[in-house]
């Protein structure tokens, strides 16, 4: 029998923002007027194509109940894990019973507030024919050295090199196993890696430039920018 296939996004956001060094975690924190989650989750309910998202928020969490997009329709609440991997594994548990192995899930960072219809639609569009799936990336800019202590001991070739960015489109059902079985990987820090440790080769669809990830106090700043540069 078939069904229609159906688009769910997952949202890792039970991170604690280490590198940020704020008094909240990063996706709390104040971006042109409203939390960098709020961003993130209205711009991707307003692409318009996943039947519900999947939020995964820490149990300790004081500040996601406040939001109002907390109580959206298309809103579930998951339960933060300790690693993204597990947040993201315990994402795909709570759509369990809703979403068929064959349909797809976008897993996208909160910590990636501008994100645009224009990226998810282009992720989409290259990928919704393909056997495996993929991911949004950007072609690294700089040269890469590999070093030990403070030695440069070689030289990558930059032309076989990609940076990985989110959402990364796979299917529910290779997604969810591939993820169980690397519970526990430090390698594993996305999902591509997960699916590759399967042996399976996701693609790259190049994705936009301004889809940065706030990481550092000063990326903030930067998301604003390019927030006013969209539009
Ligand atoms: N994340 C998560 N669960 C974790 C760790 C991270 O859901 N146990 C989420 C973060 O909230 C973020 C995304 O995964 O949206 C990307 O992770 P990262 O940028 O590393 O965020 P943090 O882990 O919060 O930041 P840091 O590594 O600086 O502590
Ligand atoms: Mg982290």
């Amino acid at each position: 029998m078939t069904h229609s296939i159906k688009f769910w996004a997952v949202v890792p956001a039970a991170g604690v923002g280490k590198r940020m060094n704020a008094d909240r975690p990063k996706q709390y924190l104040d971006l042109a007027g409203q939390t960098v989650i709020e961003h993130t989750l209205l711009r991707l309910l307003h692409a318009n194509i996943f039947a519900a998202v999947a939020v995964a928020i820490s149990e300790e969490d004081p500040y996601w109940s406040e939001l109002t997009v907390a109580s959206h329709e298309k809103i579930i609440r998951a339960k933060g894990g300790k690693e993204r991997a597990d947040s993201v594994l315990s994402g795909l548990h709570t759509i369990r019973d809703q979403a068929a192995d064959d349909d797809w899930v976008l897993v996208h960072d909160a910590a990636r507030p501008c994100i645009t219809s224009e990226d998810i639609h282009h992720l989409i569009n290259s990928l919704v024919n393909d056997d495996v799936g993929g991911i949004l990336a950007l072609p690294s800019a700089d040269t890469l050295k590999n070093v030990l202590g403070n030695n440069i001991v070689g030289t990558l070739d930059r032309s076989h090199i990609w940076r990985a960015l989110t959402p990364q489109m796979f299917r529910y059902g290779s997604l969810k196993s591939a993820l169980e079985l690397a519970v526990g990987n430090p390698a594993i820090t996305d999902e591509a890696s997960a699916l590759e440790l399967q042996g399976l080769q996701p693609k790259i669809v190049e994705g936009r430039p301004d889809n940065i990830k706030i990481t550092r106090p000063e990326d903030l700043a930067l998301a604003h920018f390019f927030m006013e540069q969209q539009q």
